[in-house]
Formats: C-alpha cells, structure tokens, sequence
C-alpha cells in the first residue's frame, strides 16, 4: 500500500492490520515516535493522521491509507516549530521519552486554539502520560509556543 509521510509518498508491504506505529518505526524507520503502552493509554506514539492526533500503537496501517500522517521528524523541517523553540528555551525535557508524543498532541491543540487557556491544554494533553512528572514545563512551554507563534 501508499503511505503519505511527512508529504513524501512510500510503498510498504506490509500486512493491513499492521498497526502504524510499526510501519512508522520498523519500516521506515522514523523513530521519533515511541512505543510505550501499545494499548492507547499513554500517548508515546502520538502521530497527527490529516492534523488529528491519533495513537499510532492502535491504527492499523489501512487506515492511514489515502490520508497525510505526520511523524515529530515532519513538524518542522529544521526543528524551528513554536512548540520546539519552547520546549528548548524552558529545557521541558527529563527522560525524552514521552516528549515527542507530548508535542505532536500540542501541535494538534495549537492549530484548534492558536491560545490555548490552562483549561484547553489541560484538556487536550490529558491522554499523554509523563512518567517523569514535565507536565507543568509542558503547560508552560506551549504558552510559549503560542506566544511565539503570535497566538
Ligand atoms: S504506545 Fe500508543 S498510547 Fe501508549
Ligand atoms: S520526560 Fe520522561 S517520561 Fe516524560
């Protein structure tokens, strides 16, 4: 099947039930996004399918088939999004390992609310677990985000 990823276009064979996180990592080995759960409970795997953000341990690959998935490593194409400018300048990261699901779950919000309240983030981060507790850094950086943005 054809698999558009961060606007460039792959043919994978690949069983359809597959699920996306694997074809992303093992396939095309874009690596940025993490398994951690693999049952939609923590959100390491967060990739946007047409700007939504989804749990990529439990889409199959089918149905990513015809729509734009975007990975952390398409964001931006030299590390220049808001949300990376801020998580740099207010040093968010502990471990990294949730991170890139961590951004690409804001990245989601910040196009639905460009400024967001504590309430919106709240809302919208609440499925991305942190095992290292950055979630007041988080909060922080994507009022910076929005701030840099010109939200
Ligand atoms: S690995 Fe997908 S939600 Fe945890
Ligand atoms: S930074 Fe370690 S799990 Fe989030």
């Amino acid at each position: 099947m054809q698999l558009t990823v961060n606007g460039q276009t792959h043919t994978v064979d690949v069983p359809a039930d597959m699920p996306l996180l694997w074809v992303l990592r093992d396939v095309l080995h874009l690596t940025g996004t993490k398994f951690g759960c693999g049952m939609a409970q923590c959100g390491a795997c967060t990739v946007h399918l047409d700007g939504a953000p989804i749990r990529s341990c439990v889409t199959p690959v089918s149905a990513a088939g015809g729509h734009a998935v975007t990975t952390i490593e398409g964001l931006s194409a030299d590390g220049t999004h808001p949300l990376q400018r801020a998580w740099t300048e207010l040093d968010v990261v502990q471990c990294g390992y949730c991170q890139s699901g961590q951004i690409m779950s804001a990245a989601a919000l910040l196009k639905q609310h460009p400024n967001p309240s504590d309430a919106d983030i709240d809302a919208a981060m609440r499925g991305n677990i942190c095992r290292c507790g950055t979630y007041q850094r988080i909060r922080a950086a994507i009022h910076r985000a929005a701030d840099l943005a010109g939200g």
